[in-house]
């Protein structure tokens, strides 16, 4: 074989072999000069360099913490490829990202607002003290990552050597783990910003423009559930939600990572969802893989991570039975047989 030949042909199992690991598995990774983001001493004519102007220096080398990056005085909750989670002219329901939003005022309710508060001190509810040794919130006040808070690893206390790397080279979807297993995901490009402000927007599932988040509900797979029985263990586990067998109706808690069955008109195996269902009622798959044939309810089918308009970062009023968009959405929007 001749020496060309040999090298296109590596060429091509390396190609093969990175497509087959999953290098670009589609999670986002940052791009911008080093400088947009880090600063070296923290330190520039005599003058802090971070932001908020103060003058210890952040961990990561950074200019800004997990809330500054992510917080905009603007109105436009996704800009310049930075994804916002508080805006502090205000968010709403159809003026937010898929996360939802915090509050520009952090409530400190007993699992009593309409957010999570970074830097409650209260327990979870459907706290399992058991299976969550590792949370440190109750002392430390949820955080956005670590042993107090959500995202990155449940080891360290420090947000960004619990997120170490997610910036730049992602491995689990939106740098969630369940131990050391990244949860399962795939995410839309635009954190579905697009679908939020208009759902009529035509609906696209993969690929470069891949517009909705495609949730993982799996008995297998780290779903994107079992990331909120992290904290809420109970409300995932105690004859609530299934990964052992056996359960099933009548249920004691609301079911999570089931299937919806297939006589119901959105589990019909016709059935695709819309933009109004991704944004009211979405559903989830095995591993994340789209399949019309198996929809599940997950925990976020009813509530958004960081917060919405309503009690209980449900994305809709409970009270008030509105989704904003007619009967068929809310609870409604998988219980047809009650409209
Ligand atoms: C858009 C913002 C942004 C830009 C631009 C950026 N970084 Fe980062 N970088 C971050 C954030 C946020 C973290 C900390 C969180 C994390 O690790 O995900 C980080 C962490 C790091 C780390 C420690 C984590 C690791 O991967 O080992 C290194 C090293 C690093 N950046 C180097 C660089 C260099 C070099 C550049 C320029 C080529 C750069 N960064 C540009 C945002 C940025
Ligand atoms: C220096 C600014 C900066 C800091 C600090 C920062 N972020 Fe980010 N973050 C970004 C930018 C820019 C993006 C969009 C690019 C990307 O997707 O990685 C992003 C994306 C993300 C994403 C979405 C990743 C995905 O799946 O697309 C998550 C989740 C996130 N950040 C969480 C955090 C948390 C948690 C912290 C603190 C521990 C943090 N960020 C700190 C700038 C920052
Ligand atoms: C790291 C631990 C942790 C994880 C993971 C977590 N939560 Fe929470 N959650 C808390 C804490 C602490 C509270 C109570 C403090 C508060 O209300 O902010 C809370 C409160 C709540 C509340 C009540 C909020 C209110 O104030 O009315 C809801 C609803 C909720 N969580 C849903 C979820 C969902 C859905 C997920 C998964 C996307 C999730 N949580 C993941 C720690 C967590
Ligand atoms: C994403 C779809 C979805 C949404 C939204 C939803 N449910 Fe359900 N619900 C289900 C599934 C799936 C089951 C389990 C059905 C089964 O056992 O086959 C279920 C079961 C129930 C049950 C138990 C029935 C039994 O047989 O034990 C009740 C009650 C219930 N849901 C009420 C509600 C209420 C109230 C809301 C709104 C707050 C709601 N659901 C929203 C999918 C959904
Ligand atoms: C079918 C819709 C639905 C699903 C699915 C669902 N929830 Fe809820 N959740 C609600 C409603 C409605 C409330 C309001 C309180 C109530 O009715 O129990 C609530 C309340 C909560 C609260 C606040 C409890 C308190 O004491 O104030 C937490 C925490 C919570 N949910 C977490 C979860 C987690 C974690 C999951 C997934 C394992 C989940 N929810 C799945 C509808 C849902």
């Amino acid at each position: 074989m001749l020496i060309k030949e040999k090298k296109l042909l590596w060429g091509l199992v390396i190609v093969i072999s990175m497509l087959l690991c999953g290098v670009g598995t589609g999670y986002a990774a940052v791009s911008g000069v080093c400088s947009d983001c880090h600063t070296m001493h923290n330190s520039q004519g005599g003058e802090p360099m971070r932001d908020d102007g103060v003058e210890a220096p952040l961990s990561a080398l950074l200019l800004n913490d997990c809330l500054g990056c992510h917080t905009t005085t603007g109105v436009d909750p996704f800009v310049g490829g930075y994804p916002y989670v508080q805006l502090a002219s205000g968010a709403t329901d159809d003026n937010c990202l898929a996360g939802g939003f915090f509050s520009t005022t952090m409530g400190m309710g007993n699992n009593d607002d309409n957010h999570h508060g970074i830097g409650n001190t209260s327990e979870p509810a459907g706290f399992d003290e058991i299976e969550t040794t590792w949370y440190t919130g109750t002392s430390d006040g949820l955080g956005c990552a670590g042993t107090n808070g959500c995202h990155g690893n449940e080891t360290d206390l420090d947000d960004m050597a619990a997120i170490k790397g997610g910036h730049h080279d992602p491995s689990a979807y939106r740098i969630l783990y369940v131990g050391t297993d990244g949860v399962v995901g795939s995410g839309a490009k635009d954190y579905e910003d697009a679908i939020i402000d208009d759902p009529s927007t035509s609906v696209v599932t993969s690929g470069d423009d891949q517009n909705v988040n495609i949730y993982s509900a799996g008995v297998d797979d780290p779903s994107i559930s079992e990331l909120c029985a992290k904290c809420h263990g109970d409300f995932h586990n105690e004859s609530g939600t299934t990964g052992d067998s056996g359960l099933a109706s009548p249920w004691i808690r609301h079911p999570t990572d089931v299937a919806i069955p297939t006589t119901w008109e959105i589990g019909g195996t016709d059935y695709i969802p819309d933009g109004d269902d991704y944004k009211h009622n979405p559903v989830g798959y095995d591993d994340a893989t789209f399949d019309i044939t198996n929809k599940k309810a997950t925990c976020l089918s009813c509530h958004r991570a960081h917060g919405t308009a309503s009690n209980d970062l449900l994305r809709w009023g409970y009270s008030t039975q509105d989704a904003g968009s007619g009967d068929e959405y809310g609870c409604l929007g998988c219980h047809d047989a009650q409209r």
